[in-house]
């Protein structure tokens, strides 16, 4: 069964699934609650969905050679809503501004994709997602991952971002560290 993956705004109706998937992803590094993913967006913070249109169940989802992804944003760059009902959310992803114009600045805040669609594409666009709405305000963009994610930097150079600095012991309870990266505004 083929799936195809659209990319839209998060709603507060996804934050349960996405405290789910935290709970996977993110086990020993204190994985994000739904009742943060709400305060996120009550904050306004531009949050993502990667969502399996039809509600393909996980493991069913086009195989390698990835699911066809189209990332659904109005003319202006908002995105808009094209989810149905079925729809099962298979990836998040969003951002924080820290500072505004002249010296826009900004801050990844998360990103995951469920461990069954992973490498397929859905990471990735969702994180151009993201970089997409940093660059309407040339933005500056910063992010933290683990010094031992070789997967999740080696996206992030792709996408342009370079390591910038360590903070050791940064996740708990894990005691990881992390490497700072940073993309140039554009
Ligand atoms: C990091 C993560 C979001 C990437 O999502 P994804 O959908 O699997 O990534 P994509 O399929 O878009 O692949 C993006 C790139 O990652 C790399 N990659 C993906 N899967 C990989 C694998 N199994 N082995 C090595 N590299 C891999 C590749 O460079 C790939 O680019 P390419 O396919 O053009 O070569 C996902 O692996 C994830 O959720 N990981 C756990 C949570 C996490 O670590 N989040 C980041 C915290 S900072």
């Amino acid at each position: 069964m083929k799936a195809t993956v659209i990319v839209d705004a998060l709603t507060p109706a996804d934050a349960p699934r996405c405290a789910e998937l935290e709970q996977i992803l993110f086990p020993g590094d204190d994985p994000w609650s739904a009742r943060a993913f709400l305060d996120a967006l009550a904050w306004r913070h531009p949050y993502l969905a990667a969502r399996s249109a039809g509600g393909a169940p996980i493991g069913t989802a086009r195989s390698a050679g990835g699911a066809p992804i189209s990332t659904a944003r109005s003319a202006g760059g908002a995105p808009i809503s094209t989810a149905r009902e079925g729809d099962l959310l298979v990836g998040y992803a969003g951002i924080g501004f820290v500072a505004g114009p002249p010296d826009a600045e900004a801050e990844v805040h998360t990103i995951g994709v469920d461990p069954a669609f992973q490498g397929r594409g859905i990471g990735r666009a969702l994180l151009r997602g993201l970089l997409a709405i940093a660059d309407e305000a040339h933005a500056t963009v910063f992010l933290e991952v683990r010094t031992d994610n070789d997967v999740a930097r080696g996206l992030y150079e792709s996408e342009g971002f370079a390591v910038v600095g360590l903070r050791r012991r940064y996740y708990r309870p894990s005691g990881a560290d992390a490497h700072t990266m940073r993309r140039d505004a554009r």
